[in-house]
């Protein structure tokens, strides 16, 4: 799909459909239709009762004219609007597009600055998302070109980038643990890799213990697929403004260990992987659109699986910044995980790190399934990522960490911490935990996605599945250093 910046006169390129996004309310849009078309639909909407609500929508042919098929899509309300809203209403606008096959079309948006080109771009791929790898009988209509009115042509560029990339997120988390284990989810990450550039190495098991990474090592070893840990860097080539590390949850699959779990909560386990998969794609981003930040991704990929060789609950576990970890509960492996891959990042003394874990169902029961919760150690890293989030339009919403009582929770028992904190305030206690292997003196923000990184409906640019969350904010985060 083409997505290009138009501007000029309508009639010069007598377009065959066009696309029109109206505030509630106020048409006055219609008016660069021209006259006869416009009074038309106005009309037309008097009779149906079209207000221009968020998502609305009608078509209109006109078999006679120029412009044979018009559709109107609500935004809502002018003052209630923010930069996703135009986000949402493009993918819907080309999820009608593509059911109706239609092949070219010109959007034409009452509001229009770079920051809403790039939402409209990424709508528009977002929308277009589909997973049909499994089925026999593909998908096979594509949308050849959009034309947006008076964009901002590098605008839509990155936004196509930053969507695509996001497609490329939720095609990986999509796929089965049967396909996606430790060992293909490496071979992915050094296949991105040779294709745009990017330095990788890839450690395998018995590098991981070598390494004191006997967290990671630890919860891997009921698989019969060894885990893998993967770095991947991205150099600018001038000017070094900033050393950032994204760390990445790569749960390939999580049955919950020796603490098996139940049938129901095991289902859709393959998504446990998100936060890693958000790291091959922050990573894609990032080798696309060269910020000048040393970026280093990091990914901890091993398989949570009951076996003779898996470890036990009561285990004690040296991790590798020489921290004893007490195993309470092998479900809570996310976090035993990043204890090592935390570790390793504080080891390359990067500024800040940002970790993305799909990491408790406590914290989709504090802030519901579309929310992801956000933790940190440094006031103005937080404030700084939140308000880039409120951009993407990828919701979250700060826990506490500094409730000392709570703390305890995690510090009981013979080792120095062990991996749960009971069952109240369990997001906060994993994200404690998690602050034990990051080294004092660099900013981290722990994104605990659990909840937004599936969605069990479509909604906005959604579908049912995996949703690639955290990519654009972390990118964004990062071309704005
Ligand atoms: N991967 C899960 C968390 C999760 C739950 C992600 C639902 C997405 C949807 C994690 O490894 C886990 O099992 N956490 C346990 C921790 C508990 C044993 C302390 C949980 O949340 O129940
Ligand atoms: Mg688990
Ligand atoms: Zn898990």
């Amino acid at each position: 799909m083409d997505i290009k910046a138009f501007s000029g006169k309508l009639r010069d390129i007598s377009p065959k459909s066009v696309v029109l996004f109206v505030y509630k309310e106020d048409f006055r849009i219609l008016s660069k239709l021209g006259r006869r078309y416009s009074s038309f639909i106005r009309k037309a909407f008097d009779l149906s009762g079209f207000k221009g609500k968020e998502g609305e929508s009608e078509k209109f042919f006109f078999p006679d004219q120029k412009i044979k098929l018009v559709y109107v899509f609500g935004l809502g309300e002018r003052k209630k609007l923010s930069t996703d809203t135009f986000r949402r209403v493009s993918a819907l606008a080309v999820k009608k597009l593509k059911k109706d096959k239609v092949e070219e079309t010109i959007l034409l948006s009452p509001r229009i600055s770079s920051l809403i080109s790039q939402a409209l771009a990424e709508g528009a791929v977002l929308g277009s998302y589909s997973f049909d790898r499994y089925k026999s009988k593909k998908e096979d209509f594509e949308i050849k070109e959009i034309l947006v009115y008076n964009a901002d042509q590098k605008s839509l560029e990155k936004g196509k980038i930053l969507a695509e990339t996001q497609n490329y997120t939720r095609d990986l988390v999509n796929q089965p643990g049967n396909v996606i284990n430790p060992l293909t989810l490496a071979q992915e990450a050094k296949k991105l890799a040779d294709s745009l550039d990017l330095e990788c190495k890839i450690y395998n098991e018995k590098e991981i213990q070598e390494m004191g990474m006997n967290a990671l090592w630890s919860v891997g070893k009921g698989s019969s697929t060894p885990p893998r840990f993967i770095h991947l860097i991205y150099k600018p080539e001038g000017e070094i403004r900033e050393k950032i590390a994204v760390v990445g949850k790569g749960l390939t699959f999580d049955s919950g260990g020796l603490n098996i779990k139940p049938g129901d909560y095991m289902r859709t386990m393959k998504m446990d992987k998100a936060g890693a998969c958000a790291v091959l794609g922050i990573m894609r981003a990032v080798a696309l659109l060269k910020p000048s930040v040393e970026v280093h991704g990091l990914i901890g990929a091993a398989e949570n699986m009951p076996s003779g060789s898996a470890y036990r609950p009561d285990d004690i576990i040296k991790a590798k910044n020489g921290k004893y970890i007490e195993i309470d509960n092998t479900d809570a492996e996310g976090r035993v995980t990043l204890a090592d891959v935390l570790s390793y990042a504080s080891e390359l003394k990067p500024r800040r790190i940002v970790d993305l874990a799909t990491l408790t169902g406590a914290c989709m029961v504090a802030l519901g399934e579309y929310t992801a919760g956000l933790f940190t150690n440094s006031k103005n890293f937080g404030e700084v990522f939140k308000k880039i989030a409120k951009d993407t339009g990828e919701r979250l919403w700060e826990l506490p960490l500094d409730d000392e009582r709570l703390r305890r929770k995690i510090k009981k028992g013979p080792a120095d911490v062990v991996n749960t904190g009971g069952r109240y305030g369990g997001a906060i206690t994993a994200a404690m935990f998690l602050e034990e292997f990051v080294d004092k003196g660099i900013e981290w923000i722990h994104l605990d996605i659990a909840g937004p990184a599936w969605s069990k409906e479509d909604y906005g640019y959604y579908i049912q599945g995996a949703t690639g969350f955290g990519v654009r904010t972390c990118v964004e985060y990062i071309l704005r250093r």
